[in-house]
């Protein structure tokens, strides 16, 4: 899809209608990396239809991986772990983290050579959290700055199982061990210092993979998932930000269909209800062990609230999202203990605090988190710093004031919802401008 790379958004529009959202951007990467993983082919409807999630599909096709498509499913076709080959390439991972540190776990028990690096954004995130664990299995990982920024170059080695104690709650640096005890001898350990989304666990185990989840420690040992048929739940990250937006625009009332509602990822639900927004989340079925529902909301009033310690990791995607609510909101809104939102797309306390305060809100950046003082917003010139939820985050800002706002470096936005401007446009009924 081709997006343009400004946005104009504005003029108070509710939202209203049903919307289903593109497919769990954590859960396609996961279901195309478990299909290269599987012996045989697997089919994968509604897969996330980003730039993050194409990296994916194509750095797994230079594996030796078939991904091509049937109908509207996505088909993977894999030998197994043992089917992988040596890339002839450096394998370009563009602006996804989870796909560099995922698949790091993955090349580590390879037997051959490979690099992934990624874009310039990319290449200054963290790689130690994964680099550091992996090392302890007996992998061999370099990378620039003392291996702690990509490019990672990995030479496959045997791996041996240990016992991993998390130091940060990523589900990326989670998901890269489990996957390299997949074929490490013996039983590997992961425990996380707090909970973090859990669908590599889920999904692996409705698969058939020998893991075993006790509280915060997921046990595995060597072996495969099985192929499988998946049709991929919306993301509740992308949600998020029509939530929001239907709860600051007056008049607005929305549905989200087909939307995962894994508990790991729909903190931003019970931050909206503390906030006095009108939510309902209905669970109705399971797919591949993850729990799918709806999300409907009505505009209200909303309030400040605190945002901290354990929550946190469930709703770090979702914070671009909810600080604009709390910009709209009445009082003072706290995030605190999300520190890693400094080293997402974009530093997102650096950008985030920029943003707000450009549409004039009362906004305070700590090392940790935000203070946002809510209650006064005004049209503006916006910028995505090259971050999709920054972008987003804008979006729905703009739509909710009278005047027209710019978001500028709106392609930003391809990462993970490149339609999302035709479906805001669909919910306010708004021409295209
Ligand atoms: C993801 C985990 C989270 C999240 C990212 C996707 C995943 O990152 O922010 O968007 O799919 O595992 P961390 O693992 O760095 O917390």
């Amino acid at each position: 899809m081709d997006v343009p790379d400004v946005l104009v958004v504005g003029g108070a529009r509710p939202l209203r209608g049903r919307l289903r959202v593109p497919g769990d951007k954590s859960i396609s990467h996961r279901a195309l990396i478990f299909g290269a993983l599987a012996a045989g082919s697997s089919a994968i409807t509604n897969l996330a239809t980003g730039d993050d999630v194409r990296a994916t599909a194509r750095v797994l096709a230079q594996l030796g991986a078939t991904v091509g498509s049937e109908g509207d499913a996505v088909i993977v076709s894999g030998g197994g772990v043992a089917g992988f080959t040596e890339p002839e390439d450096v394998l370009d991972c563009a602006n996804s983290g989870t796909t560099m540190r995922v698949l790091a776990g993955v090349l580590a028990g390879r037997p051959f050579l490979s690099v992934l690096s990624g874009d310039a954004s990319l290449r200054a995130r963290p790689m130690g959290r994964v680099v550091e664990p992996l090392h302890a299995m007996g992998a061999d990982v370099d990378g620039r700055a003392g291996a702690t920024c990509a490019p990672l170059v990995i030479r496959g080695a045997a791996l041996r199982a240990v016992r991993h104690e998390l130091v940060v709650a990523s589900a990326q640096a989670k998901t890269a061990l489990l996957l390299a005890g997949l074929q490490a001898e013996g039983e590997t350990e992961v425990v996380s210092p707090s909970p973090s989304r859990d669908h590599t666990e889920r999904m692996l185990a409705a698969l058939a993979a020998p893991i075993v989840v006790d509280g915060l420690c997921a046990r595995i040992a060597r072996g495969a998932p099985r192929s499988f048929e998946l049709d991929v739940p919306g993301d509740p990250s992308s949600a998020a930000f029509f939530a929001v937006a239907a709860a600051i625009t007056p008049g607005s009332d929305i549905v989200i269909e087909s939307m995962s509602c894994n508990p790991t990822r729909v903190g931003f639900v019970g931050v909206l209800r503390r906030m006095g927004a009108d939510v309902e989340l209905t669970v109705s079925g399971e797919v591949c062990g993850e729990p799918v529902g709806e999300l409907r909301v009505r505009a209200s009033e909303l309030c400040g609230t605190t945002i901290a310690g354990d929550e946190v990791p469930t709703v770090i995607d979702e914070i671009p999202a909810l600080a604009v609510a709390a910009a709209f909101a009445d009082g003072v809104t706290e995030v605190r203990d999300a520190a890693e939102l400094v080293v997402k797309e974009s530093n997102r306390i650096g950008t985030l605090h920029e943003e707000l305060a450009k549409l004039g809100v009362g906004v305070e950046a700590r090392g940790d988190g935000l203070v946002v003082r809510g209650g006064r917003a005004a049209a503006a010139d916006l910028s995505s710093h090259g971050d999709h939820r920054i972008a987003m985050a804008m979006a729905i800002a703009a739509n909710a004031l009278a005047a027209d706002s710019t978001v500028h470096g709106w392609r930003a936005v391809s990462s993970s919802y490149p339609e999302f401007a035709r479906d805001l446009e669909r919910l306010t009924g708004a021409g295209t401008r």
